[in-house]
């Protein structure tokens, strides 16, 4: 039925979707820069000038520094540049939005796992704002400034609220079980949920030595891995404290405008491998996530990667570290769908329902009865309480 044309449009590479016979000939260049969607001139079978219409490829940036500070605008020149390739972009600064804390009460999971929920978290606030965008978006770019050599507390908040209410493996087994027995489409799961994005993680120090950031961008793949989104891109910018602002640091700012354009490249790919292709400067030592935070085993035989949660084996060859996983253990990183599918498994089967214990009330009385409160405030100190 439907046939796909491929069209070079000075900077970006479309596939358009036309019926048989279609023939593309003709691109409306100012539509094309001012609008969010594209149109496309073609002729029919017979002849007939027909006009296509096909929406902008969504990028959306997150900042979560500080108001015009290094995050905002690496993310915006980064965004930039897929403006100039022909994306419709959004910016968000997280600190904008007003967003509680996971108060761990689980009816997200317990609603799509009851059927009874869409996965949502029972109180709104501005998360909702940050959700819908991101379910618009075709990719997203994130900077994250380290706090205490690790992400921001809102970060971490945000990374609650995403996982596991976002995890794609308890969301997809919803939504293709409520379809089958007719559910309509509005109890269901987000359907754009299931949507292939990429992503670039950009994390940013202070500190003049990378090992003051070391766990910030490991611990951004916490926002992506939920939802399956496809990390392509990762930058770590340390020693931002020695230019007051990262706007008049030349060789940053070229690096976000390949960010950019990696992200374009990602979006536009004409087949999945190429969409999450890794593009960072670095290979590091995991296959999969590229990061180099690798935790040890107690006997210390073997090494796992912490972002992927993947297990492998070790060799240091002419001085240098390698890391050796099989296609198992690969396949079961919780970047990967065998690796979340594993997890959401083991909470559907694991995981013991209220009254499971007969006596708990009586085992958790001395606990609840135990309430030694807080010291008084020392009055000879000078503490920081108001008096
Ligand atoms: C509470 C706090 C803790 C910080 N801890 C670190 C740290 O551990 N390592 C580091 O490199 N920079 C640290 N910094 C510096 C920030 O990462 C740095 O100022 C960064 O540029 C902030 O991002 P922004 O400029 O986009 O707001 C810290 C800053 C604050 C406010």
């Amino acid at each position: 039925m439907a046939y796909i044309a491929i069209a070079e449009c000075n900077v970006l590479r479309f596939f358009i979707f036309q019926k048989k016979g279609a023939i593309f000939d003709k691109i409306e260049p100012n539509i094309f820069k001012e609008s969010p969607v594209l149109f496309i001139y073609s002729n029919n079978i017979k002849g007939e000038k027909r006009r296509l219409k096909m929406e902008k490829k969504k990028v959306l940036g997150i900042s979560f520094g500080r108001k015009m500070s290094n995050c905002d605008v690496m993310v915006k020149e980064a965004l930039m540049e897929c403006q100039r390739e022909g994306c419709d972009v959004a910016f968000i600064r997280a600190d904008d939005l007003e967003i509680n804390n996971c108060t761990g009460c689980i009816a997200c999971v317990i609603g799509m796992m009851s059927g009874r929920g869409r996965g949502y978290c029972v109180k709104h606030d501005d998360f909702d704002i940050l959700d819908e965008a991101i379910m618009q978006s075709d990719a997203v770019i994130l900077a994250c400034p380290t706090y205490e050599t690790s992400v921001t507390g809102r970060f971490k908040t945000i990374c609650d609220r995403i996982g596991p209410s976002h995890d794609i493996t308890f969301r997809k087994a919803r939504y293709d079980e409520g379809k089958e027995a007719g559910v309509p489409e509005e109890q269901l799961p987000d359907a754009r949920a299931f949507k292939k994005r990429s992503a670039a993680l950009i994390s940013v120090g202070g500190a003049m030595t990378e090992e003051w950031i070391a766990l910030t961008l490991p611990m951004m793949y916490e926002f992506t891995f939920p939802m399956g989104i496809d990390v392509v891109d990762t930058v770590e910018y340390y020693g931002a404290m020695a230019c007051e602002n990262v706007a008049g640091n030349p060789e940053m700012m070229k690096r976000m405008t390949r960010v950019g354009k990696n992200i374009v490249d990602s979006i536009n790919a004409g087949d999945e491998d190429e969409r999450i292709k890794y593009r960072g400067d670095e290979e590091g030592t995991c296959p999969i996530c590229h990061t180099r935070l690798i935790q040890f085993s107690h006997d210390k035989k073997t090494a796992s990667c912490l972002v992927c949660g993947s297990l492998g084996t070790f060799d240091i060859v002419d001085g240098k570290f390698t890391m050796h996983y099989t296609e198992e253990e690969l396949n079961r990183s919780r970047l990967r769908w065998g690796g979340k599918l594993e997890h959401s498994t083991e909470i559907k089967t694991q995981a013991q329902p209220a009254g499971t214990i007969k006596n708990l009330k009586e085992l958790k009385q001395p606990y609840a009865d135990f309430n030694p409160g807080v010291w008084p405030v020392d009055e000879n100190a000078c503490g920081n309480v108001k008096k």
